[in-house]
C-alpha cells in the first residue's frame, strides 16, 4: 500500500481538477465521467464569449480547438488525426457503418449476446434489408473467442463488439479477434466506450475498422460529445448515409458559401454533417489535454492498482467476484455480487460512495484521480456487511 501510495504522487496534483472528492466517493465512471475544473472553465469562457461578455475569434479558435481533439484522439488510439471524426454519442457512430456498408439480402452480422444496446440496435435495424443477425454465446457472461470461431460461416461480413463489457468489464482480446476478422474477411467494429480513457489501445495493432466512443465516461468530458474512427484501409468501404455542408472542404470560406460543388473532405471529415455542439467540445478538448499530460499508460496503472486492493479484499471474503480476474482480461471495472445486491447499492449511495448497480451487481469503477484510501471506505463498508449475513449468499 505505501509503495502504491508513493507511485501515485505524480497523479495527486489532479485531484485538484475533481473537487467533489472533498464530499463523495466517485466510484462510478462506467456510468458517467465528471468534467474536470479546467474543462468547466473553458466551457464556460465560450459560453461568456456566446453571451458576449467576452469577445472571441469563435471560427479559428473552435475549428482549432477540433483539430486539437482529433490529434489528442489519433495519439490516444495510435491512429492518424485524419481518421478521427467526431459525433455526438457511440450510437451515432454506430450508425455511420451500420448505414453506411452496402449491404446484400442473406449478409450476416456477428454480435455478443452480452451486448450494450447502443452495439444492438443500429445492427438490428438491417433486418427490414434482409441482414440476419447471429448473437454469439458467452461463457459465464463473457465474450468468447470459441463460439466466434464457431458462429462464423460464409455469409458473415461483420463482428461489432465492445472493447470492455459494460456490467462485467470483460475487456475483450481485440488482438486477437482483430486477427480472427483479418483472416476471414470480416469488417471489424469496436464500441470504445467502456475503455478509451483508462485503458491503452492500439487501433491498427487489433486491426479495426471502425471504433465508435462515447465521451461522456472515461474521457471525462460532456454529454453530447465523442468520436469515431475509421481506418485509412476501411474508408473506401463505407458511403456517408448522411451528408452535409461541414463535411465538405468549404475552407472556412465565408463570402462564398453558395458555390455547391466543394469536394467532400478527403478525412473522415466527411461523415461530420452539420453546426457541431461547440460548446461541449470545448469541454472535450480541455479533458483530453489532461489525459495527454498524464498519459494513458500511467492512467491504466493506476485503475488497475486501486481494483487491486479491492480484488485482494473481495477475495478474502465471502462477497462473489463477477469480473474474469485473468489480467488479459481485467479493466476499469470491477463487479460483484451479494444477496442484497440492490440494498447494498443504495447504502453506498447513502454514504456517498457511489458505484453503479447493473446485472443484479455491484459495478465499481474508479479513475485516475481516485485515491486508494476511497477503496479503502467502500472496503470498510463492505466489511461491516459481511457481519450482517442476510447480505451474503
Ligand atoms: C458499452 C456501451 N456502449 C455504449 C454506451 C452508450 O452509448 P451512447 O454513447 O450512444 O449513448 C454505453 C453506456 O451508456 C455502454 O456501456
Amino acid at each position: 500500500m505505501a509503495l502504491k501510495i508513493a507511485s501515485d504522487n505524480k497523479l495527486k496534483k489532479y485531484r485538484r481538477e475533481f473537487p467533489f472528492t472533498k464530499n463523495v466517493t466517485f466510484l462510478n465512471h462506467a456510468s458517467f465521467g465528471p468534467i474536470p475544473l479546467r474543462a468547466l472553465k473553458k466551457t464556460k469562457e465560450y459560453y461568456d464569449a456566446l453571451s458576449l461578455k467576452k469577445i472571441m475569434d469563435m471560427d479559428e479558435a473552435t475549428f482549432g480547438m477540433m483539430d486539437k481533439i482529433r490529434t489528442y484522439i489519433a495519439k490516444m488510439i495510435k491512429a492518424k488525426p485524419s481518421e478521427i471524426g467526431l459525433v455526438p454519442n457511440t450510437s451515432y457512430g454506430l450508425n455511420i457503418v451500420s448505414n453506411g456498408l452496402d449491404w446484400k439480402r442473406g449478409d450476416k452480422i456477428l454480435l455478443s449476446e452480452v451486448e450494450f444496446p447502443a452495439n444492438v440496435y443500429p445492427w438490428l435495424n438491417l433486418k427490414s434489408k434482409g441482414v440476419v443477425i447471429k448473437f454469439i454465446k458467452s461463457k459465464n457472461g463473457f465474450f468468447d473467442i470459441d463460439n466466434l470461431l464457431e458462429a462464423i460461416d460464409s455469409g458473415c461480413r461483420l463482428l461489432s463488439l465492445s472493447y470492455v463489457q459494460f456490467f462485467n468489464g470483460f475487456k475483450n482480446d481485440l488482438k486477437t479477434i482483430g486477427k480472427i476478422c483479418e483472416e476471414k474477411n470480416l469488417f471489424f467494429v469496436v464500441d470504445g466506450i467502456q475503455g478509451i480513457g483508462c485503458l491503452d489501445l492500439d487501433v491498427s495493432k487489433c486491426k479495426i475498422d471502425f471504433l465508435a466512443c462515447g465521451g461522456q465516461k472515461w474521457l471525462l468530458s460532456s454529454l453530447g460529445t465523442g468520436f469515431f474512427y475509421l481506418s485509412e484501409k476501411a474508408k473506401m468501404k463505407i458511403k456517408p448515409a448522411f451528408f452535409g455542408w461541414l463535411g465538405v472542404d468549404w475552407k472556412m470560406n465565408w463570402a462564398d458559401l453558395l458555390k455547391h460543388n466543394l469536394k467532400p473532405f478527403s478525412s473522415v471529415r466527411k461523415f461530420e454533417i452539420g453546426t457541431y455542439p461547440f460548446s461541449t467540445l470545448w469541454t472535450m478538448c480541455s479533458s483530453l489535454e489532461l489525459f495527454s499530460e498524464i498519459g494513458l499508460k500511467a492512467v491504466e496503472k493506476k485503475v488497475l492498482s486501486l481494483l487491486d486492493i479491492l480484488i485482494d479484499y473481495l477475495q478474502n471474503s465471502p462477497i462473489q467476484i463477477k469480473s474474469s480476474l485473468d489480467p488479459k482480461h481485467r479493466s476499469g471495472i470491477l463487479s460483484f455480487s451479494t444477496k442484497d445486491c440492490s440494498k447494498l447499492h443504495e447504502l453506498l449511495s447513502r454514504k456517498k460512495i457511489l458505484t453503479s448497480f447493473r446485472e443484479n451487481s455491484i459495478r465499481v469503477s474508479p479513475h485516475f484521480y481516485n485515491s486508494f484510501e476511497e477503496i479503502e471506505k467502500l472496503i470498510q463498508v463492505l466489511k461491516k456487511l459481511n457481519n450482517l449475513t442476510s447480505f451474503i449468499r
